[in-house]
């Protein structure tokens, strides 16, 4: 696809394929960040984080093959890393760059860390805590910068567009990355005594995020204009990967569910909130990790912002 298309375009990934987030709504890591979601250690995010670069590596490296880059990067920022979905993808796709991941979490800079030496990368890749609603760390002139499913996080992100844009290299690349809400994992029926549990559970979750976490689900792309990019392209996937063989999606599942609960538990009927737990329950033959008609859909959009 052009990398210039003008228009939206709607892209269905295969199953076990590529990936990638959308906006109106949340983010698919649907589970993580820390102002999203109450009650949460950061360990819980990261576990999530991983599992969610696990189950839809392909779709992640799809978006980065996609981007509108003539030459590959020599400096790229991942901003708002976490555990380096994003980072990872990158260095890969990019074997001549260095990635500075910036975040506000120490943890998750540390598992970015040990993950990097894991694999012999250390020397690709430098880490800078920082908070960015309070902080600008120094970060030189990157030719990209990659903000997936952070930028709504910021409490005022058109600042940090603007930061951007202006630390960018000339013609450098800003891909933003947003998802379409929470990811699901049950199919509509399910589970059989309390069927469209997981319709309801978004429904309360939507309610919460709405006020806590305005930014979620915005319009990215005349917020970038206004920060003064050009919008190069803007592509959204629909990702479905099926799970009935994956007991990644169903770690997945549970972490991202358990996670949901701490922000729908309130409000949930108490039958619908038993029927959560049974699913969430490790030994119950109807829990999520050992159901086979699990499978993950969301839809993730990209856009690609040039600076003049
Ligand atoms: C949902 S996670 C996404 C992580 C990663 N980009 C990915 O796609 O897997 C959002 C990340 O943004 C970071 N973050 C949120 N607000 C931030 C801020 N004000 N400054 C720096 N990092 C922030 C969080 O710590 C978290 O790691």
């Amino acid at each position: 696809m052009s990398p210039t298309a003008p228009r939206p375009e709607r892209h269905h990934d295969a199953p076990h394929g590529s990936h990638r987030p959308g906006p109106g709504k949340e983010r698919a890591h649907g589970a993580g960040h820390a102002h999203d979601h109450p009650g949460h250690d950061s360990g819980t995010q990261a576990e999530i984080l991983d599992l969610d670069a696990e189950v839809l590596a392909g779709h992640l490296a799809s978006v980065v093959a996609w981007l509108p880059l003539a030459g590959g990067p020599r400096h790229v920022v991942d901003l708002g890393s976490g555990t380096g979905a994003g980072t990872f993808a990158l260095l890969a796709r990019f074997p001549e760059a260095r990635v500075t991941a910036v975040d506000a979490s120490a943890a998750h800079l540390q598992r970015l860390r040990e993950k990097a030496c894991a694999q012999g990368l250390e020397d690709r890749v430098r880490t800078v805590q920082a908070d960015l609603d309070t902080t600008w760390p120094e970060l030189g002139t990157p030719g990209l910068v990659w903000a997936s499913a952070s930028l709504h996080h910021m409490a005022d992100p058109d600042a940090t567009l603007r930061r951007v844009h202006d630390s960018l290299a000339p013609g450098g690349l800003l891909a933003v990355i947003e998802l379409a809400g929470f990811p699901r994992f049950l199919p509509e029926d399910a589970p059989a005594d309390r069927p469209g549990l997981e319709d309801r559970c978004h429904a309360a979750s939507e309610r919460y995020h709405a006020e806590h976490v305005p930014h979620r689900g915005a319009d990215w792309g005349p917020r970038l204009t206004a920060a003064g990019f050009a919008v190069e392209g803007e592509r959204t996937i629909e990702v479905h990967v099926e799970g009935s063989r994956s007991p990644a999606i169903g770690r997945y599942a549970l972490s991202s569910l358990e996670r949901l609960r701490t922000t729908v538990a309130g409000v949930l009927s108490p039958g619908d909130l038993a029927a959560l737990d049974r699913l969430l329950d490790h030994g119950s033959p109807d829990g999520l990790l050992h159901r086979d008609d699990l499978a993950v859909r969301t839809e993730r959009t990209v856009w690609a912002a040039r600076r003049a």
